[in-house]
């Protein structure tokens, strides 16, 4: 596991390195989302938590416009830039999340100068579990208050979303950022991808001696590649020719008309964003009723959709989701962009220890590296710590 800093012990690492004390240590965390996967750029619905794994940040305003950067991850040293040379295309690895968030602003008229900045995270990278978007979030959260700019959450989900499409390049939606701002703790965030508007549904998986596990599959993704922008581009398609703003404006009572109006795939692509936002309408519903034990069913049926209608499965994916299914987890589904990263299986904790083993051995039978399990819980969104 990455070891993680507090704030005290990131503050003085950031004395050492640029001889002065920060303003301030602020935090934000990755996420997993439960259900609602593909739906947030068609303007639908999701159901993510902010986990507790966080990137934090160590700011310190400058008086000139040099902005230096240094993580404790990664194999980059120390990265010295101008702020007024920030373009597209310029910055290196995790660079460009806290860079990509700087242009963002300064594109919305907000010039914020120089900053020394030092970041830790023990959000695990290439997991699927937006380690970028928390730095982003922990970046936006602690340039907001120190530049006081004013922005309110709305605002900073647009502005990270914004630098992840235009300066790091991945057409990625708005749940990740959302999750990642505005979560807290023991809730999933039911949102609303049109009007931005959420409601925080309590989710105690301790109650219910549930313990929501991770897989993380170690096959790595990136949604700056084709991949994901084909399945946006697959739903623009379809919603074009059905002639709707967005695919969240087609019901499943459509379905059947829309069959005889588009091919096969796009066909396909469609059905899988249109009957996922019913089972995240239908798992708000069963989690305020029944309580978080009885999602399974919902959890198992978005596995198959994605697997199958949008495709965006792999082969370990699915063996971790069967092998933890078939050793006693009430659901489980790849989380996250797809073409790798991770797997929840929502795990009774009576058979956690199977659950684990039988994923391992799985794993093992089929030739495939040994994943990384571990568990999570819903914990808060972005904040200040120091
Ligand atoms: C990635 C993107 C999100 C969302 C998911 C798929 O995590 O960043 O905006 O589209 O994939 O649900």
């Amino acid at each position: 596991m990455t070891p993680r800093l507090d704030a005290g012990q990131l503050a003085a690492r950031f004395q050492s390195v640029f001889g002065a004390a920060p303003d301030g240590v602020w935090q934000a965390p990755g996420r997993v989302n439960l259900i609602g996967e593909h739906t947030d750029y068609n303007e639908g619905f999701v159901l993510p938590f902010a986990i507790n794994r966080t990137a934090r940040v160590a700011v310190r305003r400058r008086s000139d416009s040099t902005i230096r950067l240094l993580s404790t991850f990664g194999n980059q040293g120390l990265t010295t830039v101008d702020a007024g040379s920030l373009s597209r295309g310029t910055a290196r690895g995790w660079t460009k999340y806290p860079l990509g968030v700087l242009w963002a602003l300064q594109q919305r008229g907000l010039h914020v100068g120089g900053l020394d900045l030092l970041l830790d995270s023990d959000v695990p990278r290439g997991a699927g579990l937006s380690s970028s978007h928390a730095i982003e979030c922990a970046v936006i959260t602690a340039v907001n208050e120190l530049a006081a700019a004013g922005l309110d959450t709305r605002e900073m989900v647009l502005a990270t979303q914004r630098a992840e499409n235009d300066f790091v390049g991945a057409p990625t939606g708005i749940m990740d950022q959302s999750a990642s701002l505005r979560g807290a703790a023991g809730h999933v965030l039911f949102l609303d991808c049109r009007s931005q508007d959420i409601r925080l549904v309590p989710f105690d998986a301790d109650s219910a001696r549930l313990v929501p596990l991770v897989i993380d599959t170690k096959v790595s993704h990136s949604h700056a590649g084709g991949g994901y922008a084909s399945r946006r581009a697959s739903c623009e398609r379809g919603a074009g020719i059905l002639g709707v703003k967005a695919l969240r404006d087609v019901g499943p009572d459509d379905l059947d008309a829309a069959a005889g109006r588009l091919d096969p795939e796009t066909f396909r692509r469609v059905r899988h964003v249109v009957t996922e936002n019913e089972r995240v309408l239908q798992a708000v519903k069963v989690l305020e009723t029944a309580g978080p034990a009885a999602i399974g069913p919902l959890l198992d049926a978005s596995h198959a959709s994605m697997r199958d209608d949008f495709e965006i499965s792999c082969p370990e994916l699915d063996v971790a989701v069967e092998a933890a299914r078939s050793a006693g987890a009430v659901g489980a589904r790849m989380t996250g962009g797809g073409f790798g990263g991770s797997a929840i299986a929502l795990t009774p904790a009576a058979a956690e220890r199977q659950v684990r083993a039988a994923v391992g051995l799985a794993f093992a039978a089929a030739g495939y590296a040994p994943p990384e399990i571990f568990s999570v819980r819903p914990a808060a969104g972005a904040m200040r710590l120091a």
